[in-house]
């Protein structure tokens, strides 16, 4: 039976949702920040897990906040920062998501979310998206004490639901997420909702691409 496992910020969250909030804080350098942001944060996932020195994806996301304000020249006060941080526990989810989910969970598939985040985080955030009714489960990399892209979590994942991995495919829009998982045997389909970004030039490739996460009922109904 197809099981498919949904990359969580980038993919089923939009993590430019940060924007507005930012806009009122630091004006017309919220752009920026948010891509900043976001870009830190997933580096900071890469080095901590090479150092083998785990901290969680919320010091990451908040260690990453704080670069931010420097290299931006914004410092913010403490009450901003947790406005922040308390605003990426209620990402929205992309228009998207929800047309798809419904199809699929109507077609009988396993569905689980699959991410760097703390699990109390996941849990919140997608309450908030109302995306946890469709879902089977979340598998939080969080027990393993390291992150994306290392093989450990995709076998994670493999073990936590416990179907075949030939059954298993990841959902991803994030390339480093779908190559890792490739990596491991692992099937991936890549979402590049937006044409202008690229997949890296590497060996490993998606078993399929597609615009839009609405279009995952034409591959798998
Ligand atoms: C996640 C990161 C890759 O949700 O965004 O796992």
């Amino acid at each position: 039976m197809t099981t498919l496992a949904f990359d969580v910020y980038g993919t089923l969250i939009d993590t430019a949702g940060v924007t507005t909030t930012l806009s009122a804080i630091v004006g017309d350098k919220a752009t920026a920040f948010s891509n900043l942001w976001r870009q830190k944060q997933l580096e900071y996932t890469w080095r901590y897990g090479l150092m083998n020195h785990y901290q969680d994806f919320n010091v990451c996301t908040r260690q990453a906040l704080e670069f931010c304000e420097e290299q931006l020249d914004c410092a913010l006060s403490e009450t901003d920062r947790k406005r922040l941080m308390e605003r990426y526990l209620t990402l929205p989810a992309f228009d998207d998501v929800m047309d798809g989910l419904e199809s699929l969970k109507n077609a009988g598939i396993k569905m689980y979310a699959f991410s760097n985040g703390r699990p109390a985080d996941l849990a919140t955030l997608l309450d908030h998206a109302e995306i946890t009714p469709f879902l089977t489960g979340t598998v939080s990399v969080d027990p393993k004490k390291t992150f994306k892209p290392n093989p450990v979590i995709y076998q994670h994942f493999v073990d936590s639901c416990g179907a075949p991995r030939d059954e298993c495919w990841l959902v991803s829009s994030n390339g480093f997420d779908v190559c890792g998982a490739i990596a491991t045997d692992m099937k991936a389909i890549w979402i590049q909702r937006n044409q202008s970004v690229k997949f890296d030039h590497w060996s490993q490739k998606p078993t399929k691409t597609i615009d839009s996460f609405s279009k995952l009922k034409n591959i798998f109904i």
